[in-house]
């Protein structure tokens, strides 16, 4: 799709819908398409996921530069748009807990925990480079899992889980830690669209066998919110699964 017909797609499924249509944008650095932040508002988009995809490989620019840029390039888009901010991250920053919290003084309203960066492959059949999205596998949800559950409560946004979230138990996990929502992508490609429902009920009926009445009342309860120093918990929890043998 060009970037006309993105927006006439985003004004079609906002007439045809009745849940909320949340526009995705793509930006790696600043520029005039922030503008396009705004032409998504104009054709109704309740609200804007900006995905920040960069993979710096530029020896002379230091970690606070790409740092900075980042942050840079959220402010630019609030700038622009009045609808709700959301930004999907990378993990790789050198303090996450910082980054997150510079997001939202940008005016991110929530942050979606993380995008998951293409990785190459070598195809030795024709000796080339082979660029191939990967399906995620259940182990990815670890790394949003973390950081939520370490974020949670302690900035103020709303946290989105994206990454290996592929049933009913991975959705009530990422609630646990503290996630509002979860977004998934390659449990529906391998199994269709049906598979929401199949999850959704999955969901529900692990709460009601736990006599869970809502989402709020489990959202959070294992966060680290609790915790006076997560990075002395971090640390020791290393030291115990250092001492458990490992498992798939
Ligand atoms: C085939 C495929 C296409 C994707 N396209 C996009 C995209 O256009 N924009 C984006 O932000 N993420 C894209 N993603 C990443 C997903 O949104 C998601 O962050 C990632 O796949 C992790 O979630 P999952 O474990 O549910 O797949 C894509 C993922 C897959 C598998």
């Amino acid at each position: 799709m060009g970037p006309d017909e993105r927006l006439e797609h985003i004004a079609k499924a906002k007439k045809a819908l009745k849940i909320p249509v949340i526009a995705s944008l793509n930006g790696s650095s600043l520029g005039g398409w922030t503008d396009y932040a705004r032409q998504i508002q104009e054709a109704g988009a309740d609200a804007l996921e900006l995905n920040i995809y960069t993979i710096p490989t530029d020896l002379d620019s230091p970690g606070s530069r790409v740092e900075e840029t980042a942050v840079e390039i959220v402010r630019a888009v609030r700038k622009a748009v009045k609808i709700p901010l959301a930004v999907k991250c990378s993990p790789f920053y050198s303090n996450m807990a910082n980054m997150a919290k510079r997001f939202v003084d940008a005016g991110a309203d929530g942050l979606v925990l993380f995008n998951r960066f293409y990785q190459p492959d070598v195809d030795l059949e024709n000796v080339d480079i082979r660029p191939k999205v990967l399906w995620s596998t259940p182990q990815a949800a670890r790394l949003p899992l973390t950081w939520i559950g370490i974020l949670y409560g302690r900035i103020k946004t709303d946290l989105a889980a994206t990454s290996g979230v592929h049933n009913g138990r991975d959705v009530i996990k990422m609630m646990m830690v503290g996630a509002s929502v979860t977004l998934i992508a390659s449990a529906l490609y391998r199994h269709g669209l049906k598979h929401l429902s199949v999850m959704e009920r999955d969901t529900r009926e692990w709460m009601e066998k736990n006599e869970y009445e809502s989402i709020r009342q489990m959202r959070g309860s294992l966060s680290k919110l609790n915790c006076p120093d997560p990075a002395a918990f971090e640390r020791a929890h290393y030291m115990r699964a250092l001492q458990t043998p490992p498992s798939a």
